[in-house]
């Protein structure tokens, strides 16, 4: 299940070949995906690798995991921000293609219903990207969140908040809250792909190897799935057993 390789851009170029392989195979696919600083040099290397050998993406959707409550499309720490300047706007996806919550929306009941409705008629993810928090989240599913949620509106944890404090001003700007697809959607992927890189993610690989399945590390859950890739870089390794630390 662990797939371990040497650095961050051999983590890149391998996620971002399964991604492009899983589209040649089928331009209609649902894409699930992420944002954050370990997603960046994956999007960076798909759009590449699109670039050199172009697949007609026409057919493609994508559903993103979460937004942040708070924040409107236009602001640049936004999600949608970040999906449009990193993937959507490189590989020019129609905003009709690419789904996101809306983090400014009126009545976020009304709207987790929408998305997981919309997830659903598209006929659920076929592969789900993830990466995972330094507490063990999964989308902005903290721990404690039930695994039998669907999207929701979550308060994002003190160490989340931490942790996203470098792509924001101060702290005051972070915000509290955020919509997340829930456990149960992104299980129901047929195929999911989790990435870690660097130190800062050692402590939780390593817990998530030893853990059981436990609602307290919500990463957890994937050991349940039937079509799961961990694929890490050497640092994210470093605290595992010594036979899987390094590349094979
Ligand atoms: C982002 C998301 C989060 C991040 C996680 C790791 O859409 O769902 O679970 O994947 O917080 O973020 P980075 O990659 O910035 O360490």
């Amino acid at each position: 299940m662990f797939l371990v390789v040497p650095t961050p851009q051999a983590v890149a170029d391998l996620v971002s070949t399964l991604v492009y392989q899983h589209i040649k195979a089928k331009p209609a696919a649902v894409l699930g995906l992420a944002t954050g600083g370990t997603m960046e040099p994956i999007y960076a290397a798909l759009v590449a690798k699109l670039q050199q050998q172009p697949l007609p993406l026409e057919k493609l959707t994508t559903f993103n995991l979460d937004e942040y409550v708070g924040l409107s499309a236009a602001h640049p720490q936004s999600y949608h921000y970040f999906m449009q300047q990193h993937l959507f706007a490189p590989l020019g996806l129609a905003p009709s293609q690419v789904h996101l919550p809306d983090g400014n929306c009126r009545n976020s009941a009304e709207e987790c219903q929408a998305y997981s409705e919309q997830i659903a008629a598209a006929g659920g993810l076929d592969l789900q990207l993830l990466g995972i928090g330094s507490n063990g989240h999964i989308g902005f599913n903290e721990p404690g969140t039930p695994f039998d949620c669907n999207t929701h509106e979550i308060e994002l944890t003190a160490q989340t908040r931490q942790d996203n404090l470098r792509f924001f001003a101060d702290a005051a700007e972070v915000p509290t809250h955020a919509i997340t697809m829930g456990i149960c959607e992104i299980m129901a992927a047929r195929e999911v792909i989790l990435v870690a890189t660097g130190q800062r993610k050692a402590d939780i690989i390593a817990q998530l190897y030893t853990s059981g399945v436990d609602e307290q590390l919500p990463a957890s859950v994937l050991k349940q799935h039937r079509n799961l890739k961990v694929i890490i870089d050497e640092d994210a390794a470093a605290l595992l057993p010594t036979h899987l630390q390094q590349a094979g």
